[in-house]
């Protein structure tokens, strides 16, 4: 597991004059061809800055959305160019592909404080692949590699862990302050350390529940997870959307958690409607809900209930919105949770995605302890598993 004093870091890399290659995670949601939400790219920007004033040539690849190894008009990272250009306040030259004699040409062209931003790393599936001669084609382009895309350290890629195998490489100031940060729940943390679980599928938090029973004091559990566990456990819960294949392995999770002492607690009662876009919605029972009514947010006795194991908490952690919060209707239990959390005296953490967008959207993110740019990175690094493109840093 990488240790914040373990891995090399920018600030001892010698830059000036140099062509750095930098990996950040610009994978932003996006509005058809606007970025929705900046948060990633704002977060790039003091490594950037840093190496700008240095007097290095700043070379950034990406990736945005899933393409799968093909060319997708509708994912080029144009839009990103021109959102950081705004943002640094100077030009950023968009390429067309990431490897190449053109875009080595147009590198070779750039000037100490030029800043270029290659196409979207994920149009061939040797990204992915971790393809040996695609890295060493990447790593030709530059003299120094900075990986600043903590939200991508858990994919062992050819532009995470292939380039930074080939030349010298640094934590960029993101990835530092993630690693920091995120290390005060891994060492030691601050106890009660209380974890609370929600988005739409058990499926993406199984591994998460499994591992994080086994560390935290309680978990509180909400989101559309909320109805599978509680079906596993024998409840009703109508016609909300379940999981069944994970029933078996989510009963053992909940006797793991017993058998430790780790607290779970399950909604009490829902927010329910029979289909989400319904006019009309009622509150009760989230073990007892009756055939064509769906949960679709935790309800206010719950919210009650989670608020005080909150308040009891000196850490905390938080991955998944209690519900589906993008409807109005269904917006309440996340609002209360998120109240909870910013008014709790813990030093809490927000696992990215949609969790830190609600917040935000909330205008409570400045009394969050710390917002991680990573989903899946924040919980496999808080799961205590080892991401291959902090191992490659360190030493
Ligand atoms: C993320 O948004 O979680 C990261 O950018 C990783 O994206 P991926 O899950 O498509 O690898």
């Amino acid at each position: 597991m990488a240790r914040a004093q373990q891995i090399r870091r920018i600030q001892e890399a010698d830059v000036a004059g140099k062509t750095v290659l930098v990996r950040v995670d610009y994978n932003v949601p996006m509005d058809g061809r606007t970025v929705k939400d900046d948060a990633r790219i704002r977060a790039s920007l003091p490594t950037l800055e840093l190496l700008l004033q240095r007097g290095a040539k700043v070379v950034l690849f990406t990736h945005l959305g899933r393409p799968d190894g093909a060319v997708v008009p509708e994912l080029r990272v144009d839009p990103l160019a021109e959102r950081l250009s705004a943002l640094l306040r100077r030009p950023v030259q968009k390429l067309d592909d990431c490897v190449g004699a053109a875009v080595e040409a147009s590198v070779r062209a750039a000037r100490p404080g030029d800043v270029l931003l290659l196409e979207n790393i994920r149009f061939h599936a040797e990204e992915e692949a971790n393809d040996p001669s695609f890295a060493a084609g990447l790593a030709a382009l530059g003299d120094v590699y900075v990986d600043d895309a903590f939200g991508t350290a858990h994919r062992a890629h050819a532009s995470t862990v292939g380039v930074a195998e080939r030349l010298p490489a640094y934590a960029g100031l993101l990835v530092q302050e993630e690693v920091d940060q995120l290390s005060r729940l891994l060492r030691d943390p601050a106890r009660p350390y209380v974890a609370i679980v929600g988005g739409k599928k058990a499926a993406d938090k199984l591994g998460v529940l499994r591992d994080l029973v086994a560390r935290v004091d309680a978990v509180l559990i909400g989101g559309g997870v909320a109805f599978t566990v509680l079906a596993a456990t024998g409840a009703e819960v109508g016609g909300s959307r379940v999981e069944p294949e994970l029933f078996d392995d989510l009963r053992a999770i909940l006797k793991a958690a017993k058998e430790r002492g780790t607290e779970i607690v399950l909604p009490a009662d829902a927010v329910l409607a029979p289909a989400l876009s319904a006019a009309e919605t009622t509150v009760g029972d989230a073990a007892r809900i009756p055939a064509g009514l769906c949960g679709f947010d935790i309800g206010p006795k719950s919210v009650a209930q989670f608020s005080r194991v909150i308040a009891g908490a000196r850490s905390l952690v938080w991955a998944g919105p209690m519900g589906a919060f993008e409807f109005p209707a269904f917006a309440r239990g996340t609002r209360g949770v998120a109240e909870a959390v910013a008014a709790s005296g813990a030093f809490s953490v927000i696992g990215g995605g949609e969790t830190g967008e609600a917040v935000e959207e909330m205008g409570l993110s400045d009394r969050i302890g710390f917002i991680s740019t990573g989903g899946g990175a924040c919980l496999a690094f808080l799961r205590g598993k080892s991401l291959p493109a902090l191992a490659v840093l360190e030493g």
